[in-house]
C-alpha cells in the first residue's frame, strides 16, 4: 500500500503530507460515525497527518469538532504529537453581532470553543477563515498572535484573503512577531483563481505553505457527474454547496477532461489531485471523503503517472486559467 510523502511548508519546520484529510462534509452529526471513524483511521494509517477543520463544519455547525474530539480522545490518544490538527474562525457559527468575522471576540471566543470541542489544550494551526471587509486587519491579526502567545495554537494561517489583504496582513503578523505559517485557497483545475491573481507566487516568495482545498472540485473531477447527477452525490442531496447548475455548467468541460485522462489510462480524479500538487507552490491537497473507498480512491493518485508537458497543455486548453472568483474576494 502507497503511502503519501511529506513537504516542507514554505521554511518552517513543518512538514505535511503531500494530500491532507477535511472535515468540511462527511464527518457532522448528520452523517454515519462509524465511518467517518474509519476514514480517519484509515487516512492516519496512509500517512495522512494533517487533519482540517473549522469551527462551523457539520451540519450542525460545531458537530465535526465533536465527532473529532471524540475519535481523537478515544482512538488517537497516544498519536497526538504525531499529528497536525487545524481550526478556523470566521464564517457564521452563533448568533448575535460577534458570531462570525474578524473581530478578537469573534476569533479567541471561537477557538475557545474549538479546544473544549476537539477536547484538545491547543491546536496545531488557527486559520482567520476569511478576510472581513469591516474589521482592521490589525485587530484579526492582533487575535491570531494571542492565539499563539497563550499557547492555544502553534502556528497560524490565512485563508481566501484575496493578494493585497494577504501581503499586508503577512507584513503586520510580522511586526507581532508572528509568521504566517500556511495560506489556504481554493484551487483546482476548474478553479485557478490563487494561480491567476498571482498568490502562488506571491507565496513562494515568501516561503510561506499553501494547503489547497476541494482539489476535486467538490466532487465535479470524479467520474461521477460525467453522465448524471447521483443521489447520494453531494450534488445530489439537498441544501449543499455544490448545485445541480455547478455541474451543468462545468460539465462540457468535465467530459472533455475525463477523455484527456482515459487516454493517457488515468482517471479523471487521479489527474485532478496530481494537476494541484505540480505547481511549486502547492505544500499539500486537502481532499474530502465520504467513504474509506474514496479516501483510497483519492490517496492512490500518488501512484499515478507524472503529468506531462503535453497533457498540462491540453489540461490548459480544455480549463484556461480564468480569473476564477474568490467566494470572499
Ligand atoms: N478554507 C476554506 O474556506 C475551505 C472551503 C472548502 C473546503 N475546505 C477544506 O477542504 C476540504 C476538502 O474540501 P472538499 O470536500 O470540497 O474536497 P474535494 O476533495 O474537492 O471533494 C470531496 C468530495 O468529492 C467526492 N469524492 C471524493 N472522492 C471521490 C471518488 N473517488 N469518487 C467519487 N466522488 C468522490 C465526495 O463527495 P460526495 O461523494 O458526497 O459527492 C467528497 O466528499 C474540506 O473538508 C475542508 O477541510 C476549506
Amino acid at each position: 500500500m502507497n503511502q503519501v510523502t511529506y513537504k516542507r511548508c514554505g521554511d518552517s519546520g513543518i512538514l505535511l503530507p503531500s494530500i491532507s484529510l477535511g472535515f468540511w462534509h462527511n464527518f457532522g452529526h448528520v452523517d454515519d460515525f462509524q465511518e467517518a471513524r474509519r476514514i480517519m483511521r484509515r487516512a492516519f494509517d496512509r500517512g495522512i497527518t494533517h487533519f482540517d477543520l473549522a469551527n462551523n463544519y457539520g451540519p450542525p455547525a460545531g458537530s465535526a469538532e465533536e465527532n473529532v474530539g471524540r475519535i481523537l480522545a478515544e482512538d488517537f490518544a497516544c498519536h497526538r504529537d504525531e499529528l497536525i490538527i487545524t481550526t478556523k474562525a470566521g464564517h457564521d457559527m452563533w448568533q448575535g453581532p460577534y458570531g462570525e468575522w474578524g473581530s478578537r471576540k469573534h476569533l479567541l471566543a471561537s477557538l475557545d470553543q474549538s479546544l473544549r470541542r476537539l477536547r484538545l489544550p491547543y491546536v496545531d494551526i488557527f486559520y482567520s477563515h476569511r478576510p472581513d471587509p469591516h474589521t482592521r486587519l490589525e485587530e484579526t491579526m492582533s487575535a491570531l498572535a494571542t492565539a499563539v502567545n497563550s499557547g492555544k495554537a502553534l502556528y497560524v494561517g490565512l485563508s481566501k484573503y484575496p493578494l493585497k489583504k494577504l501581503k499586508k496582513a503577512v507584513r503586520i503578523l510580522k511586526q507581532m512577531g508572528i509568521r504566517c505559517l500556511i495560506y489556504q485557497p481554493p484551487y483546482s483545475i476548474l478553479n485557478r483563481w490563487p494561480e491567476t491573481q498571482g498568490i502562488l507566487d506571491y507565496l513562494l516568495e515568501e516561503n510561506i505553505g499553501c494547503v489547497v482545498f476541494s482539489p476535486l472540485a467538490q466532487g465535479m473531477l470524479t467520474p461521477k457527474y460525467i453522465d448524471n447527477i447521483p443521489a447520494d452525490s453531494r450534488a445530489g442531496r439537498p441544501g449543499g454547496f455544490l448545485t445541480g447548475a455547478d455541474i451543468i455548467a462545468n460539465q462540457e468541460k468535465i467530459r472533455a477532461l475525463g477523455d484527456l485522462a482515459a487516454a493517457q489510462g488515468m482517471s479523471i480524479n487521479h489527474m485532478a489531485i496530481n494537476w494541484t500538487l505540480r505547481h511549486p507552490a502547492v505544500t499539500s491537497a486537502i481532499i474530502g471523503a465520504r467513504t474509506v473507498a474514496q479516501l483510497d480512491d483519492s490517496l492512490d493518485a500518488l501512484q499515478a503517472p507524472e503529468l506531462t508537458d503535453a497533457m498540462l497543455a491540453a489540461i490548459d486548453g480544455i480549463a484556461p486559467p480564468s480569473a476564477t472568483k474568490n467566494p470572499e474576494g
